[in-house]
């Protein structure tokens, strides 16, 4: 990481927008990764661009996750945001952020997951069936947002009938974990995030339904357990799962099935051997990650090759960046479901204690809703032009994503 350099100590990186980094960040990190490890972001914060330095920074000592300062940076100091994200383990640090995590890691536990995986084939292939006589399909609005929300709702047992409204609340309060919003967004942000935590409340409040339901019922038994947990957090953790949970996926399975439907040999191959999607999967994370840094926060100065980092600032970690570096990957810019030299944990899902929760549940409603697509509908294909991911940082944004089919399979 600190690399004899012929800068002087403490040199600014090159600041640049937030328009520029959104406009082609693929290309802004090619142009200067070889050149700096690092660059600032306008007035928010700076961006760790080398692979070499993911881990090295993720388990610093003079970096810790970032608690409310990315809000603040935003302008945004109370209300409903702030309630919800500094009580959630997402935004907490040292003995908070165990005792946060500990029962929701239990609730999360390998075997109940795993048992979703029919119940995503299941969703997938319905949605599918739906739709198959039509021809075409809103891919984004009609499949990739509706697995995810279905499925925690499942997970959580929220009834079908209120997960429309629930979805665009979720949908909502996600943007706060963007870079990309503009400041007249944020009153909804604040609006949505209320209504979400008001909705949580009444579902917990139903004490007997929520005890009938495995996952909360294993969560409020390991909450009670502990005795350390307050009412305020229990909320949180669990509106924090969801959001966590949703635009990242729902972005995830649109890229993946966009990105295989442009590479069409690879798609093909996949139809013809559907034990190519694991591969697949990674690969469409690795390419376009939909998840584009995680952030932290300098509690020291940081020199890297001469550039320097003030304590108290944010830097983020860019997943983006690290995931096309050469120095990791061989040909990082092509896409190859055959790829073999992903690391053992793959970066998309983050470092150390923070690492993602939902990892096993995303990686399983990804596999499962590719594994649907491609045994009913081999002959899928783009209507209009592909979708792109916006934002260069935090959760990025997909822009909408038709699909069509000619005949279906029998
Ligand atoms: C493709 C889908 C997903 C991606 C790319 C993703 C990525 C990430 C990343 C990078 C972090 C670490 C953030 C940090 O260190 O600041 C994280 C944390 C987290 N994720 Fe995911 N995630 C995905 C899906 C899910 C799902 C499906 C769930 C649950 C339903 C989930 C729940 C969580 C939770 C609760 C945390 C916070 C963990 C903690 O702070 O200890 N994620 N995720």
């Amino acid at each position: 990481m600190n690399k004899p350099s012929t800068r002087p100590p403490g040199t600014e990186p090159l600041a640049l927008s937030i328009a520029q980094l959104d406009a082609d960040p693929h290309g802004v990190f090619r142009r200067y990764r070889h050149l700096t490890p690092l660059l600032k972001r306008e007035n928010l914060g700076y961006i760790a661009i080398r692979a070499a330095d993911m881990e090295p920074l993720a388990f610093d000592p003079r970096t810790r996750q970032i608690e409310t300062e990315q809000l603040a940076a935003r302008g945004i100091h109370s209300g409903p945001l702030v309630e919800l994200w500094s009580n959630s383990m997402l935004f907490a640090n040292g003995g908070e952020h165990r005792r946060r995590r500990a029962p929701m890691s239990r609730a999360f536990a390998f075997k109940l997951i795993e048992q979703m995986r029919p119940r995503i084939r299941a969703a997938a292939l319905a949605i599918i069936e739906q739709h198959l006589q039509a021809g075409e399909l809103d891919f984004l609005g009609d499949f990739a947002s509706a697995i995810p929300a279905r499925i925690i709702a499942n997970i959580l047992g929220i009834p079908a009938a209120d997960v429309p409204h629930f979805t665009e609340l979720v949908y909502s309060v996600s943007r706060s974990l963007s870079f990309s919003y503009a400041p007249s967004e944020i009153q909804g942000m604040q609006d949505s995030a209320q209504q979400l935590m008001t909705y949580v409340d009444g579902l917990l409040g139903a004490r007997g339904a929520a005890l009938n339901n495995e996952f909360l019922a294993t969560f409020l038994m390991t909450v009670s357990e502990a005795g350390n947990v307050s009412a305020a957090e229990i909320l949180s953790q669990i509106v924090t799962i969801i959001i966590a949970g949703s635009d990242t996926t729902r972005g995830a399975i649109a890229v993946q099935v966009a990105l295989l439907l442009q590479h069409r040999e690879q798609w093909d191959a996949v139809c013809a051997d559907p034990a190519l999607i694991p591969g697949a999967v990674s690969e469409s994370l690795r390419y376009e990650p939909v998840v584009g840094s995680f952030p932290r926060f300098t509690l020291e100065d940081i020199e890297m090759d001469g550039y320097l980092v003030p304590r108290n600032s944010i830097l983020s970690l860019s997943t983006l960046s690290a995931m096309r570096d050469p120095g990791q990957y061989v040909d990082p810019d092509r896409f190859n479901i055959r790829r073999t030299d992903h690391p053992r944990r793959h970066l998309i899902f983050g470092l150390g204690v923070h690492r993602c929760l939902g990892e096993i549940l995303a990686r399983a409603e990804l596999e499962e809703s590719l594994a649907a697509l491609v045994n009913r509908l081999p002959q899928l294909q783009l209507a209009g032009k592909p979708p792109s991911l916006q934002g260069h940082g935090g959760i990025r944004r997909i822009d909408g994503m038709r699909v069509q089919w000619a005949s279906p399979r029998g």
